[in-house]
């Protein structure tokens, strides 16, 4: 579907009226430069990007005048998305040459940040790269996928990168949202799934609390984000309803197990040394013990209202995804075929 082809979409007739009513001339010029734009998500086939795009692609099933643009590194890979009318794009943000192509006549955007979690600061040229190509190609909105993170110094590895690129957001010039994801509850699948096998869950994350959110809710919120036209810049805390710390996940875990489990507290390099004997290779395996001795500082306690506000749903708790992933946790303490 070429854009040039787009007259008014029922897709962003039905994603605008956010500001119903609003006379504000901002909103109004903001609302009709929308209407003749595609929406598109930038990072389109990782998980979180896949379930985007889907959510947006049922949105506009039956409306054959919408144009959603699907952004990626793997085009190739997507003749599925294509055969549905999916605008499907080569993107690579570290290719900023053929950037502003690829997010041509691209209303709202959905920028997901890349996975390079390294300290050496590519993560945030590259998310740079698709800014500036954002502000050439004139989209009018860009919703990004941060982290949750506190205002109060408590800095790491994971969270740098998103705050050096929510500058660039601010100094860009560009409209923006800001949905600052808390940990995904997926992440705690390959820990519980430990604590199956033998009753123990070990952890660097002390007394820490952590307000683990669904992937899958922070998918539907960025999809919220893009459909609902609002025009003005906006941080969005998007996590779970809970805050939790050890012993509360070790007590889900044990009633979904029906057997207990008990916390075992480790420090950070005993804890890398554990993920390192389960198979784990070593730099994932520092990466990821240096991560729940951050979540140890409480960096990660932040509990908002804010998913529920823009979505109009509450976020899955965290003994709901369990239970829906209960045969998945349980696959590892089950005895071999
Ligand atoms: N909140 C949390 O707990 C949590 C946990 C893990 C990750 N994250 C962050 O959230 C993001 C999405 O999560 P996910 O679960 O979907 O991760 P994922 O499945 O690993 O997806 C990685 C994403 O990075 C994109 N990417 C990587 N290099 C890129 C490049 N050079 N140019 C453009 N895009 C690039 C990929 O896009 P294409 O393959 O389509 O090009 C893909 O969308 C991650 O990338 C990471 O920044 C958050």
């Amino acid at each position: 579907m070429a854009i040039a082809d787009l007259t008014i979409s029922p897709f962003h007739r039905r994603a605008l009226p956010l500001h119903p009513g609003c006379a504000c001339a901002r909103h109004k010029e903001t609302n009709m430069k929308t209407m003749h734009l595609a929406v598109a998500v930038a990072g389109a086939s990782g998980q979180l990007g896949s379930l985007v795009v889907n959510e947006l692609a049922s949105q506009c099933a039956g409306h054959p005048g919408t144009t959603l643009a699907a952004i990626t590194r793997t085009p190739e890979r997507h003749a599925a998305w294509q055969a549905q009318g999916i605008d499907v794009r080569w993107g690579d943000f570290d290719q900023p040459q053929g950037l502003a192509a690829a997010f041509h006549g691209v209303g709202r955007l959905l920028l997901i940040s890349t996975n390079v979690i390294d300290g050496t600061g590519r993560r945030i040229a590259q998310h740079q790269h698709a800014i500036e190509a954002a502000r050439q190609a004139g989209v009018v909105h860009i919703v990004y996928t941060s982290f949750l993170q506190p205002e109060d110094g408590k800095r790491s590895l994971l969270n740098d990168d998103h705050r050096a690129t929510e500058a660039l957001l601010a100094a860009s010039g560009i409209a923006h949202t800001i949905l600052r994801n808390a940990f995904y509850q997926d992440l705690l699948l390959a820990v519980l799934g430990a604590a199956a096998v033998d009753g123990q869950l070990r952890t660097a994350m002390g007394a820490g609390h952590v307000s683990y959110v669904a992937r899958e809710d922070c998918a539907h919120a960025a999809a919220a984000a893009l459909a609902d036209g609002y025009s003005g810049n906006r941080i969005l805390d998007i996590t779970g309803p809970a805050s939790l710390d050890a012993p509360a996940l070790a007590a889900i875990a044990a009633r979904l197990f029906g057997k207990p489990v008990e916390v075992v507290h480790l420090d950070m390099d005993a804890r890398a040394r554990h993920f390192i004997t389960s198979g784990m290779p070593a730099p994932m395996a520092q990466m990821l013990a240096g991560i729940e001795r951050w979540l140890a500082t409480d960096a990660m306690h932040i509990v908002s209202d804010d998913y529920r506000v823009l979505t109009g749903r509450q976020a899955s708790p965290v003994p709901a995804f369990l239970h829906a992933h209960r045969q998945q946790l349980l696959a590892p303490a089950l005895p071999p075929a």
